[in-house]
């Protein structure tokens, strides 16, 4: 396993690697959990050459966000990737990746401006301008990516799309903790009572796909239960919607491919899930 921290040896690299190599790319903060290795495994399966980044992307945090705290092992991530037999790690600086003066932003409108982006102002402009960057430099065919972050999938699908970029995304499943919580580098702030409490998001998730699965088709009802279910344990919800899995906009019927978005405070963790609406398991 290789480790670069320059972005133009990474570059240079990614330019020297033969044509008809497959790459793939697994971008990531760090702080690794199942749910990234089984991105690397993937691309390990698929590519002939895996490249996973670790970079906590500071222009995706809000001014009162975590970018501080936001947990970090280096030495740890980089003995995971090693037993995931990643060819590449790519962890740069931020003053490599924005160098001061920097000017250069990617906007992706509408996407970004629903649900987290609501929220979150500014997020998905980091998220999008981080990923371009790293995919011009590390120039994957394909960037696999978790669909616990499922709007963050749609923002650069459509980004990609539409900047003639021909890399492609390969989203996976949410992996999950055998109690049902979607594996999150944030989970490490959850301690004590707050671990439990989390279960909420899970929870209403999986009593929406079952009122969905007997026939309930009023989206009100859905999400009046999915709310009674957080505040009674201790989540505070930010949003609770039925979307189309492509405009991200709210569904007025539920159908079989809608997907149930939610973002949930607990105490000062903020939290997302997802899941299709129909009754497949969680
Ligand atoms: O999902 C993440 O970890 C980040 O948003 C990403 C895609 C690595 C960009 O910083």
């Amino acid at each position: 396993m290789q480790i670069i921290n320059s972005p133009a040896e990474m570059q240079a690299i990614s330019r020297a690697w033969a044509k008809g190599k497959s790459i793939g790319f697994v971008p990531t903060m760090g702080f690794l959990h199942e749910g990234h290795l089984s991105l690397v495994r993937e691309s390990k399966h698929n590519c002939d050459i895996t490249v996973v980044s670790i970079f906590v992307n500071p222009s995706q945090f809000g001014a009162n966000e975590d970018l501080v705290s936001y947990p970090r092992d280096m030495k740890r991530d980089l003995e995971l990737l090693e037993g995931c037999k990643a060819d590449y790690v790519f962890c740069p600086e931020a003053s490599d990746m924005y160098p001061k003066p920097y000017h250069s932003w990617v906007n992706v409108d509408g996407l970004s401006e629903v649900l987290c982006g609501a929220s979150r102002p500014g997020h998905f402009r980091g998220v999008a301008t981080v990923v371009l960057k790293l995919v011009n430099l590390v120039k994957p065919d394909y960037m696999y990516m978790g669909e616990k972050d499922f709007q963050q999938v749609a923002v650069l699908n459509t980004m990609l799309k539409e900047l003639n970029v021909l890399t492609r995304i390969a989203s996976c499943p949410i992996v999950r903790e055998p109690d049902g919580l979607a594996m999150s580098s944030r989970n490490t702030y959850l301690t004590g009572e707050a671990r439990q409490q989390a279960l909420c998001l899970s929870k209403a998730i999986f009593n929406a796909k079952l009122m969905y699965k007997e026939g309930c088709r009023n989206v009100n009802s859905i999400i009046t239960e999915c709310q009674s279910i957080i505040s009674s344990h201790g989540g505070e919800t930010d949003y609770i919607k039925i979307v189309n899995p492509n405009t991200l906009l709210e569904e007025l019927i539920p159908k079989d491919d809608s997907r149930i978005i939610l973002a949930v405070k607990i105490g000062k963790t903020r939290l997302i899930d997802n899941a299709s609406i129909t009754p497949d398991t969680l």
